[in-house]
């Protein structure tokens, strides 16, 4: 198959481009009612672990583990945001940004009797008075990957009872905070969680067997299904979904057998998480790819899995190239020469677009979609007071478009999210690799708004302005 280089651009010179940014005149993007806005994640932003009753999460316990985490880094200040949120939270109203999706830390909210702590319970309140006070639509995440060690010391999310904790702190986030929260995500991607933190070990809390990442899965959902309900008694007015992370397969060759390759890669990435959700059922080709790895699933599990929701939350990052691994599954094959970010992630807008209209054909009760999380890793540096971070603003731009095509194809996407909102800690990666469209600097906690940033304020603002 012939390599796509339509995709590459010279990602030096976007900037000289008369503007690089704003979308053009016929974009959806220019609707007021399409949220654009940023996101961030506790354990990523706030620091502050042992502060204020704050219990260890697993993230703690892995970054603290040699070898865990890119040049040892943890989160123990990261973006010092715990101290920080007041002058955080006007730079992102100063953007112009409409929207902003941030986590709740798990461990700093409830003890392990269930007990709530109230010093962390007001800090989220503060946080979220303020966001209100500046007229930002709030998206809450209730957990991204920060799980409160005394969980995994029994089990982690390999014990069903994890599922009825989350569903209990469920219960209490969303009696603490009615009112104040626009829009309820019970988890963030649960594909990460489950494979990479049980499946290959590349996460916390870093255990790697195959059986154990379909378990967690199916506990992670479980978790999902059993708090809808308890979100919606409690907080009637907002909006319950739920986060997941989609990936892209093409194949390498136009084989049968290379095709295959590509679908099985889907069926892992996006459908064992959104059939289950969406269907009510796992996607019966899991199991040609994971022999013998399924998990146990108790009467009554796949009912409550599938509550209906308000939105699906959408994370999307890059596409794989594969093809067929000679037996049941796939392998990857990095294309050459296509343009790609500080992860070593390809650059490829058209996956997302593919994937929605996909998706949308896939599912006949596809709820309302907004893209929680687009953005990209660059080694941005502050010269002369500037970050010029030309690849992220074209990256952007690009993706935005990707997202209009679909709206255009007749997916509703009603808002999109910047990840990140500043740079932060990247999980396994630390600190090295820099999501934000703001700058943070380690050493001073100086906050240096990129051009990407720039330019989004500048549409924004623009667009606030038209009649
Ligand atoms: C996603 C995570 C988010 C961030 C981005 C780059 O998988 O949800 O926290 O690390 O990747």
């Amino acid at each position: 198959m012939a390599i796509d280089t339509s995709a590459v651009i010279d990602v030096t010179s976007p900037n000289t481009l008369a503007d690089p940014f704003t979308p053009p005149a016929d974009s959806s993007l220019w609707r007021k009612n399409f949220l654009l806005g940023a996101a961030t994640a506790s354990y990523q932003i706030e620091g502050a672990v042992n502060e204020d009753g704050r219990l260890p999460s697993i993230w703690d316990t892995f970054s603290a583990t040699p070898g865990k985490v890119l040049a040892g880094d943890t989160g123990a200040v990261a973006c010092d945001h715990y101290h920080r949120w007041e002058a955080d939270i006007d730079m992102l109203a100063g953007l112009g940004l409409e929207g902003y999706r941030l986590s709740i830390a798990w461990p700093r909210v409830m003890d392990a009797s269930g007990a709530p702590n109230r010093k962390g319970i007001d800090f989220y309140k503060r946080l979220l008075a303020r966001l209100k006070e500046k007229g930002i639509t709030t998206f809450v995440t209730l957990y991204h990957w920060d799980l409160p060690q005394y969980l995994e010391d029994r089990g982690g999310w390999l014990n069903r009872d994890t599922a009825y904790r989350f569903a209990d702190y469920a219960d209490l986030m969303s009696r603490e905070l009615a009112g104040s929260v626009d829009a309820w995500a019970t988890l963030n991607e649960p594909w990460c969680s489950a494979y990479l933190g049980y499946g290959n070990g590349h996460h916390a809390p870093g255990l790697a067997d195959g059986r154990f990442a379909t378990q967690a899965m199916h506990h992670l959902l479980l978790a999902h299904g059993l708090a809808v309900p308890v979100l919606r008694a409690n907080d009637p007015g907002s909006q319950i979904g739920i986060v997941a992370n989609i990936g892209r397969g093409t194949a390498n060759s136009d084989s049968a057998a290379d095709q295959r390759a590509a679908h099985l890669f889907e069926v892992q990435h996006n459908a064992w998480i959104l059939d289950p959700l969406l269907k009510g059922a796992y996607p019966r080709d899991l199991w040609e790819l994971w022999p013998g790895t399924e998990p146990l699933v108790l009467d009554g599990d796949m009912k409550t899995i599938a509550a209906p929701l308000d939105f699906l939350g959408i994370n999307y990052y890059f596409r794989t190239n594969v093809e067929s691994d000679g037996a049941h599954g796939f392998r990857e094959v990095p294309l050459e020469g296509v343009e790609r970010t500080q992860m070593g992630w390809e650059v490829y807008p058209d996956g997302l677009r593919d994937l929605l209209i996909g998706f949308k054909g896939a599912y006949g009760n596809l709820p309302p979609i907004y893209i929680t999380e687009n953005g990209m890793a660059s080694d941005d540096k502050v010269s002369d007071g500037r970050v010029d971070d030309a690849q992220r603003i074209s990256f952007l731009k690009r993706h935005l478009a990707a997202v209009d095509q679909a709206i255009k194809a007749g997916v509703e996407v009603r808002g999109y999210f910047l990840w990140s909102l500043m740079d932060n800690f990247e999980w396994a990666f630390g600190y090295e690799r820099r999501f934000g469209v703001v700058h943070v600097d380690y050493s001073t906690q100086k906050r240096t708004v990129k051009r990407s940033a720039e330019l989004v304020s500048r549409f924004l603002k623009e667009r606030k302005a038209q009649v």
